[in-house]
């Protein structure tokens, strides 16, 4: 494990791929427990003068307990690798089985005393900034809530500042 401190404003790769095509974990801790889910949705970008890093958590998923309680959480990239592992994770719930993690083969590793993986490419330790639940009534139309929302389990977008960035080869 060799991970290295980058400027993620440096950073080279394609955030559609990264996140849409070849996925990301959200992981974060609390009372000394690490729990982790798959996430294809999100972003990164700009805001308030900060590098900012986008999640969205439906209220059902146990990771959302996690990110709720804590002021950091990280996205953990694999560059398209371990994609077994991430749609075990996605698929899962840490509810129902506590040992998720260990069942793939992927190992929790910290950086700047956050949870994230050995085998991971790309860590970017993400502080919370914003957190919304998002609402039925500000959708500009029907489509999204039709296709994404039958059971009205709006997600919470979490608006979050990247304040590290770490690769590894
Ligand atoms: C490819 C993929 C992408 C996913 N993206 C999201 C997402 O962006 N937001 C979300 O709330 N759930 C997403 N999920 C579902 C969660 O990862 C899944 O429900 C997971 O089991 C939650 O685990 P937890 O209950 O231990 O947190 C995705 C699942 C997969 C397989």
């Amino acid at each position: 494990m060799k991970f290295q401190e980058i400027n993620v404003k440096e950073l080279k790769k394609n955030p559609f791929a990264m996140i849409g095509d070849e996925w990301m974990l959200i992981t974060a801790e609390k009372e000394g427990k690490v729990n982790t889910m798959t996430a294809s949705w999100g972003g990164i970008g700009i805001m308030w003068g900060k590098t900012v890093a986008t999640a969205y958590i439906r209220p059902q998923r146990y990771t959302k307990e996690f990110v709720d309680s804590n002021e950091y959480f990280t996205l953990s990239f694999f560059g398209g690798e371990h994609k077994k592992a991430m749609g075990y994770l996605g698929s899962v719930s840490g509810k129902n089985e506590p040992e998720k993690i260990s069942k793939t083969d992927l190992h929790v590793t910290s950086l700047e005393g956050q949870p994230t993986f050995e085998e991971a490419t790309l860590v970017l330790i993400c502080r919370k900034l914003y957190a919304q639940e998002m609402k039925e009534d500000c959708f500009l139309g029907m489509e999204e809530i039709k296709k994404w929302y039958p059971d009205k389990d709006y997600h919470t977008m979490y608006m979050a500042e990247i304040v590290k960035a770490y690769v590894q080869e």
